[in-house]
């Protein structure tokens, strides 16, 4: 039987960290689904489609994965999905509390579900979405912590010229 699996996350934007996460999943799962969230009681920087535009950017050349996006309960989309799997990036002990906190919910209302937490590479242990936003409305360049489509459009959303692109 092929296993779907779903990775989950706001994605506001995505980053480097977020990729390495998809690029593991891809080699472990037979499908992917990137499943960006649409709540409404969390102001996001990007709109749902931005960020959708995003995670398209980066999953052209992975033929496993697909984008998603999903309002409610994420166990709720797992099922439309037919998955029992949910992916999450785990990058340092400091994440453990919240992530155990939501995989712990997860399975008291889906009992099928596993969360399977996967630990990005190194170089990404301390790279969030909030810092680099931080330093993008700052004026430093993040073509390092972010694929250049969402590099570029930081710089749209920061109102910073385009004459650090790389
Ligand atoms: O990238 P994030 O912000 O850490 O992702 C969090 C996300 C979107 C995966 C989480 O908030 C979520 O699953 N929201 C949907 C609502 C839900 O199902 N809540 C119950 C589990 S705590």
């Amino acid at each position: 039987m092929s296993q779907t699996a779903v990775y989950p996350g706001s994605f506001d934007p995505l980053t480097k960290g977020h990729l390495d996460i998809i690029q593991r999943a891809c080699r472990l799962f037979d499908h992917v689904i990137v499943a960006v969230s649409n709540n409404p009681g969390k102001q996001a920087t990007f709109s749902v489609a931005e960020r959708i535009q995003m995670v398209e950017s980066v999953i052209h050349d992975l033929p496993n994965a697909d984008v998603g996006t999903f309002a409610g309960l994420l166990v709720d989309y797992l099922k439309t999905k037919k998955s029992r799997l949910l992916i999450r990036g785990l990058r340092a002990v400091s994440d453990m509390e919240y992530e155990f906190q939501m995989a712990d919910m997860n399975r008291r209302l889906y009992r099928e579900v596993e969360t399977v937490f996967l630990m990005p590479d190194a170089q990404y242990t301390y790279l969030s979405s909030s810092v680099v936003k931080e330093v993008c409305r700052r004026g430093a360049s993040v073509h390092a912590f972010v694929p250049p489509t969402v590099a570029r459009m930081l710089r749209r959303k920061f109102g910073r010229k385009d004459n650090n692109k790389r």
